[in-house]
């Protein structure tokens, strides 16, 4: 079985746009792949977190990976901090990585253009993430179109690893979703949907109430010609046909018919409506893992997700250690 792996970083709660862009098509895959999906926390400290609110975001994000439809049995769910060797792949490979290169990434600019003081944390982050990616061996790797830049940096750095010390590492690929859109923010559909965006309104969480979200949609940026119609000339409502699209497996000329004279009112509320029971029905599996009786449960997925994914790392860490020149044995 070919292998998969990914992430995404406890920063916040989970958005629709996780759920709808990543979650949705890594449940649909596990049956066909080995399957590694982990909680990015190492990756979550390059920008402030309050410690108590990250702890619970890591917890929360390994039962809504469950309550989503990822399988333990199946998958391999692990927590990246429990699994020493990304830490420690990480700084072999910043003597394969250059400066230049890192300032390059456009996350990095965007993100450190914000600040005053930038952390070495964050210029490093891609460093980290091909670590993720290397010591699994992994063959695909599905990402956004926001992380394809750092993927392309993965293999960069794996291609160059191999040349200087031998064959090591795999040189992992994208894994380009069959379905599924970018889900854009719902107040700047220029941006994508985020779990960090400071406007509440931007983003569905995941723990939405079912009032919460028909209200986030009614105000959701649209244009005003009031026709439903996808085009690049409206953005927003591309964006809700792109969602509805996803939650009922419509296609996009279905949903045109569907909605054809119709107003911005009554399709915001329809795609909200759908949007909601999927929602409602993921909260209730969480609220059933959520349970302190279930605490262990959730513990066993990620001690025995950590376990299998050390084992793996182990092996591929002393490789590269060989292949530097340690002494291993
Ligand atoms: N950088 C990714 C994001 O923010 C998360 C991530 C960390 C990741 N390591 C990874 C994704 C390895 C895929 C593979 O979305």
């Amino acid at each position: 079985m070919k292998r998969i792996l990914s992430g995404i970083q406890p920063s916040g709660k989970l958005t629709l746009g996780n759920y709808l862009g990543a979650l949705r098509n890594w449940v649909n895959i596990q049956n066909e792949y080995d399957c590694m999906f982990f909680v990015a926390d190492l990756h979550s400290i390059t920008v402030t977190q309050d410690p108590k609110t990250l702890n619970e975001n890591i917890k929360r994000i390994i039962m809504q990976y469950i309550a989503c439809g990822l399988d333990p049995n199946k998958s391999t769910i692990f927590i990246q901090s429990h699994v020493h060797e990304h830490a420690e792949l990480g700084w072999i490979l910043n003597n394969s990585t250059y400066m230049g290169e890192l300032g390059r990434m456009t996350q990095y600019k965007d993100k450190s253009a914000k600040q005053q003081n930038i952390k070495v944390g964050l210029f490093d982050y891609p460093v980290l993430m091909a670590a993720d990616i290397l010591l699994y061996d992994a063959d695909y790797v599905p990402v956004g179109e926001d992380q394809r830049q750092h993927l392309e940096m993965t293999k960069t750095i794996a291609k160059r690893f191999n040349a200087q010390y031998g064959e090591t590492f795999k040189i992992p690929e994208p894994y380009i979703l069959k379905e599924g859109a970018k889900i854009m923010s719902l107040q700047d559909p220029s941006k994508k949907m985020s779990k960090s965006d400071s406007n509440p309104n931007a983003y569905i969480s995941l723990f939405d109430e079912k009032d919460v979200i028909i209200k986030k949609f009614r105000r959701a940026v649209t244009d005003s010609l009031n026709t439903v119609r996808y085009s690049d000339e409206q953005p927003g409502i591309k964006n809700l046909i792109n969602i509805y699209s996803c939650i009922t497996g419509k296609n996009i000329q279905e949903i045109e018919t569907e909605f054809e004279g119709t107003g911005y009112g009554k399709f915001k509320d329809t795609v909200a409506d759908s949007v909601a029971n999927k929602i409602l029905s993921i909260q209730e599996k969480y609220n059933q893992l959520n349970k302190p009786e279930n605490e262990n449960i959730i513990k066993e997925v990620y001690q025995k997700g950590c376990e299998r994914a050390s084992s793996i790392a182990s092996n591929k860490l002393k490789h590269v250690y060989k292949s530097v020149g340690f002494v291993v044995d």
